[in-house]
């Protein structure tokens, strides 16, 4: 007999959280979309009053996914859950989600509140959730650094007024495995009323356990666990959801567990968000790195081409490693082209938007022979990025470097429709561009990273450039792909820039004082 153990996503709440990745509403229902096409039960979507545009992007999410819950976080704070529960009411099936700190350094620090208060305040948050929907999940925040009587209390109290799923927080990634799992065992152990909810766990990974410690909390009895795609979130980021689900579905004789995911769509969310936010896989990330599935010692291949089992503990194709090779190419038409996009969970809502993507691909099939699914991945969130914050465009850029001069970058980019060129030297032709371009835009803004990574083999492969500036605290990535590095990093430097201009968005993450 095997358990379902619920997956419930936060890529797009605590995900975005980390510096940099702040996602449009577009951008979270395309990856809304592939969540939901792999089966995740539940998607957070955002902090509904965080702001208007988190509000809005939780509320059209709630309109387009069918088959998973949705869930708005909410303080535990009226304004906020009524927030929450407007934004999550379309949704076919809604979730609340109310958080309150328990630690005696998050009571007595940030919300300045007794115990018994902070007890009061949890019970009456979930009592008065409940009138918007029965789906209510409490997290006492900070449960990791909690004194386990008070936890216990909370907990219980939270049980009685009606939440249905009970949420133990390592807040700061302070637990280790084997504390972390007795205290999941301890807590369903000594709350009277424990089997009344499902135990979740959402660990983060400051000294590299969230996994581990998510793990042990499964095998203590935990049958909820919250993840993120690629283990994006706040600071070190949080348990990543492709490592836990294979883990639960490799050793099933481990876990007694399994989730209902279709692990197949694995590969092509990590690359979505990956594009989206501009935050790159490193590639030994297991299950979704480059290397992950790479032979590289003559030993090694040699085992594997005798037998796979040798050396590989999981099939690449069942994480969606092979799925999506070549699709697309020169003389594929515009219906394919579409379709295959739908597959990939893109929808065009306008004709003219769909000829613009089609003709950017042909513009590309000119210059490449085969186009694989994070050629389209790539094609798509650069179109998205022109078509909502873009006043700057890169219009032509060209490059003298050559052994023993100093490289020249010449640049013309259209600004708010006017076409403007500069030039610029510098130590490499990248330098070199991306100086042309503050010569025109004056962003101010400092490069914190830069990274190219390839979309796919071959040499023709799109190279995919991070750029992220930091401005007066304000963080942003921009990505840009093209055959011809340069040029994909003046599109990423142009796309980062055009985000710092942008009405600067409030960072989802706001003052959790009340
Ligand atoms: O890390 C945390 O404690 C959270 C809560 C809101 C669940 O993200
Ligand atoms: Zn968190």
């Amino acid at each position: 007999m095997h358990d379902q153990l619920i997956i419930f996503d936060t890529t797009l709440r605590d995900g975005e959280q980390s510096p940099g990745a702040s996602m449009t509403r577009d951008e979270k229902i395309r990856i809304a979309r592939v969540l939901e096409k792999m089966r995740v039960d539940v998607i957070e979507a955002g902090f509904p009053a965080a702001s208007r545009g988190d509000f809005e992007s939780v509320q059209a999410v709630s309109k387009s996914i069918q088959d998973s819950a949705i869930c708005g976080l909410a303080r535990a704070i009226q304004g906020d859950i009524d927030r929450a529960a407007e934004a999550v009411k379309p949704a076919n099936s809604g979730r609340i989600h109310t958080f309150l700190a328990t630690s005696p350094i998050h009571m007595k620090e940030k919300l300045r509140m007794d115990p018994k208060d902070v007890l009061a305040q949890a019970e009456w948050a979930v009592k008065y959730a409940r009138q918007f929907t029965d789906d209510i999940e409490f997290s006492p925040e900070d449960a990791g650094r909690s004194e386990p009587d008070f936890l216990c209390r909370v907990v219980e109290a939270a049980i009685k007024a009606g939440a249905q799923t009970i949420n133990i927080p390592d807040t700061v990634g302070y637990n280790v495995p084997q504390q972390f799992g007795q205290l999941i065992n301890d807590l369903m152990e000594r709350v009277p009323n424990s089997d009344k909810a499902v135990w979740s766990v959402h660990c983060h990974n400051d000294l590299g356990l969230a996994v581990a410690n998510s793990l042990a909390a499964v095998l203590n009895g935990a049958r909820q666990v919250e993840c993120t795609i690629n283990g994006l979130g706040e600071r070190a980021g949080n348990a990543s959801l492709e490592e836990i689900v294979m883990a639960v579905r490799t050793r099933k004789d481990v876990f007694f567990c399994d989730t209902r995911l279709n692990t197949e769509q694995i590969v092509p969310a990590s690359r979505l968000v990956s594009g989206i936010t501009g935050f790159p896989v490193q590639p030994n990330k297991a299950i979704v790195g480059a290397n992950a599935f790479a032979h590289e010692s003559g030993i090694h291949q040699d085992g594997v081409i005798k037998k796979r089992e040798t050396y590989e503990i999981m099939r690449a194709e069942d994480v969606g490693w092979s799925a999506n090779r070549m699709v697309l190419g020169k003389h594929s038409g515009r219906n394919a082209f579409k379709m295959r996009l739908q597959d990939l969970g893109v929808e065009f809502e306008t004709e003219e938007e769909l000829n613009s993507a089609f003709a950017r691909f042909k513009d590309l099939a000119d210059k490449k022979h085969e186009i694989f699914d994070e050629d389209l991945q790539a094609l798509v969130t650069e179109e998205a990025a022109e078509h909502t914050n873009e006043h700057i465009k890169l219009t032509t850029l060209q490059v003298c470097s050559q052994t023993g001069e100093v490289p020249e970058a010449k640049i013309t980019l259209s600004v708010d429709g006017k076409e403007v060129r500069a030039t610029a030297r510098g130590s490499g032709p990248v330098d070199a561009s991306f100086k042309a371009i503050e010569k025109i835009v004056k962003s101010g803004g400092q490069l914190q990273l830069y990274s190219v990574n390839a979309l796919t083999g071959g040499a023709d492969a799109q190279g995919e450039v991070t750029v992220r500036l930091e401005k007066a605290g304000r963080v942003v990535n921009g990505l840009g792909a093209d055959t011809d590095i340069v040029i994909a990093s003046a599109k990423s430097y142009v796309m980062a820039v055009n985000k710092l201009h942008s009405k600067a968005r409030e960072h989802p993450q706001i003052d959790q004082a009340i």
